[in-house]
């Protein structure tokens, strides 16, 4: 039997960001919220293919295609679930377990949650501080000062970690297995003795999210000039540094539809730009530029500028930047360096002379080709013949780890022409560098193989087919409550609060019986997302209806969602025919059986007919 366990597969979704994994196979615009695309599953001319980062899914106005990560690799590659799962799973650095001996319903157990909500309930903490604390003062005058206003605050969450060592342990660390959490966060130390304190005190604090706006770790400046003049976390489960980039979470949800992304250094500069109206700068966490995050920045935007230092430092930096942007140098795509004048930063630069000015500059960088050349042929004479040589020997392994395409060929042949050595040659130079090792891009072999996949298996862990013929009510409308409540609750299914009991039953209409089932998997599984949720319908028909009903929600906003889902809850509950039959009735099941009148007994039978009939479940 393959099964895979369902804590993986909710992990492996958890992993993936949809709109990387789309992009990578049908490239995607920003369009407000979502991004959009001509679907690929059906001939059109105008887009009517959305996907939403926010909930992890997909779907087509037009043909009714949809789902999460997993189900678009099979649809658009048409590979199995298991082919789907290991190619997916490799690309995040996942093992697929081997199967799951107790053919796994287990509940999901996700153990970086605790990590997550303690880090939420750390930032909430650090927000508040910054509002209430009594010395809150001395941040506000700081970051005024650094010219940032409130709203600038709010977007990038800033907040205060007071002087002390235990003001967020007192806050959200009361027990024993809090402060566990809080450790594992990486949000408190140990000394020698073995006292626990908050690894954050009297520093500015901001918050490092994730992808999907998850705060993951922190960073802390200190006030004054003290040192170290910022304090990061340290790598958690949740937090890895070489994957993370500072501001790409507000890069991506700004609204303006940004076309490059620059790579500063600080997590001041970010703030900085940002409040200067250039709301598209990210930073790394004190690492260098990893291949991952390359990847990263050209699914979102063709055009990347990295931002340094004019110094020596600054140099070697980029020159590791470059290094690992080459195999992510496809035709279309644009890498820049920028070096600044000693002594400045992107913050300096931007409170000083403005956007205008920056973007000049960032206009007018370095393309790659150009410091990837002026970089190597420092310290060489290329008048002489040993000079080209060793320019040539320099070059050519990294014009080799560029990917095929015209970039690449037009690299060669600048290089032939610099040298006088013709692009055969140049190309036979070198043997091929050891690629080099970015552990976060490293796949994880399987010795033993996957298990074969039974082909007539379902895709595991998805609900059986029921033995009865489906069904037509399974055909979405936007004029049924009930299919609109269906929809929105697999947007957001911590709705499932706002659902009472009497909406919920086994028998009736498919489509109401799909609530109840809708419901009782949220109720078991209270952390599900909307991915996870169509994954589990996954190949169904029920998995359609359900896509086809939450792609057809376009609430931009949860407040949104839920006053939506109030008055859809009271438009099903309100039907008065509907309240007094169920009176009625409620009222005739309090007698005994045995007391019943025969007219009464009847009256039973026809009030439940009734109910049914009411409430679309006949
Ligand atoms: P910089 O020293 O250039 O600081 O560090 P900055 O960003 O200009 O800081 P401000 O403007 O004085 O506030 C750049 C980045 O290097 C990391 C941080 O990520 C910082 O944003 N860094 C720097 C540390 O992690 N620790 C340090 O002590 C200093
Ligand atoms: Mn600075």
């Amino acid at each position: 039997m393959a099964r895979l366990p369902q804590a993986f597969l909710d992990d492996l979704l958890d992993r993936l960001d949809i709109v990387e994994v789309i992009d990578r196979r049908v490239k995607l615009k920003k369009a407000g919220k979502n991004y959009s695309a001509c679907c690929p599953f059906h001939d059109e001319k105008t887009p009517s293919f959305s996907v939403n980062p926010e909930r992890q899914f997909y779907y087509c106005f037009g043909c009714g295609a949809g789902g999460n990560a997993l189900g678009f690799v099979m649809d658009y590659e048409r590979l199995d679930f298991r082919e789907a799962v290991e190619g997916l799973a490799q690309s995040v650095g996942l093992e697929v377990p081997k199967d799951d001996p107790r053919g796994g319903r287990e509940p999901p157990k996700d153990q970086n949650k605790p990590l997550y909500e303690a880090l939420e309930r750390s930032s909430k903490f650090y927000e508040h501080a910054l509002r209430q604390h009594a010395e809150r003062h001395k941040v506000v005058n700081y970051l005024k000062g650094r010219g940032l206003t409130g709203e600038i605050a709010r977007d990038f969450r800033i907040g205060f970690a007071p002087g002390g060592w235990d003001n967020l342990i007192q806050a959200t660390g009361a027990d024993e297995t809090a402060q566990d959490v809080l450790m594992r966060s990486g949000m408190l130390v140990k000394n020698d003795k073995g006292r626990t304190y908050d690894r954050f005190r009297e520093r500015v604090m901001f918050p490092i999210q994730d992808q999907r706006g998850r705060v993951i770790a922190f960073g802390g400046r200190v006030l004054g000039d003290d040192k170290p003049k910022y304090l990061n976390s340290p790598e958690t489960p949740v937090f890895q540094k070489s994957r993370e980039l500072y501001g790409l979470w507000q890069a991506r949800k700004h609204p303006r539809r940004i076309e490059r992304i620059v790579v500063v250094e600080g997590y001041m500069d970010v703030i900085a730009l940002a409040q200067h109206g250039i709301p598209y700068a990210v930073a790394t966490l004190g690492t260098s530029t990893s291949e991952t995050h390359l990847e990263r920045l050209f699914r979102i935007v063709p055009e990347v500028v990295f931002c340094f230092d004019g110094d020596d430092a600054g140099r070697k930096a980029a020159f590791r930047g470059l290094e690992a942007t080459l195999p992510a140098m496809q035709d279309g795509r644009q890498a820049k360096f920028l070096f600044l004048p000693e002594g400045e930063d992107p913050d300096t630069l931007v409170r000083a002379k403005g956007k205008a000015y920056l973007e000049n500059l960032f206009d007018h960088a370095d393309p790659l080709e150009t410091f990837l050349f002026k970089h190597l042929e420092d310290g060489l004479d290329l008048e002489s013949m040993d000079g080209r040589a060793r320019f040539s020997k320099l070059a050519a392994p990294h014009l080799h780890r560029l990917p095929e395409g015209v970039f690449k060929t037009l690299m060669y042949q600048a290089l032939a022409d610099k040298t006088g050595i013709d692009v055969d040659s140049l190309k036979r130079l070198q043997p091929p560098p050891a690629p080099r090792p970015d552990p976060m891009e490293q796949s994880t072999p399987h010795t033993d193989g996957p298990p074969p996949l039974d082909p007539d298996e379902p895709p595991p862990e998805a609900p059986m087919q029921s033995e009865e013929p489906i069904i037509e009510s399974l055909s979405p409308s936007s004029q049924n409550p009930l299919h609109r409540l269906l929809g929105i609750l697999v947007l957001e299914p911590s709705l499932i609060a706002h659902i009472p009991d009497t909406l919920l039953g086994t028998e009736g209409s498919r489509d109401a019986v799909l609530l109840s089932e809708v419901v009782a998997h949220i109720r078991k599984y209270p952390e599900v997302t909307t991915a996870a949720l169509l994954g589990f319908w996954f190949g169904t028909p029920e998995g359609d209806f359900l896509n086809a009903l939450a792609g057809r929600e376009t609430i931009e906003d949860d407040a949104g969602l839920e006053a939506l889902c109030t008055a859809l809850v009271e438009k099903l509950g309100r039907h008065p025919a509907l309240d007094a039959a169920r009176q009625r009735f409620e009222a005739l099941k309090r007698k005994p059986y045995a007391e019943l009148t025969a007219e009464e007994k009847q009256a039973l039978l026809t009030l439940t007919q009734e109910i049914r009939a009411l409430s679309g479940r006949s």
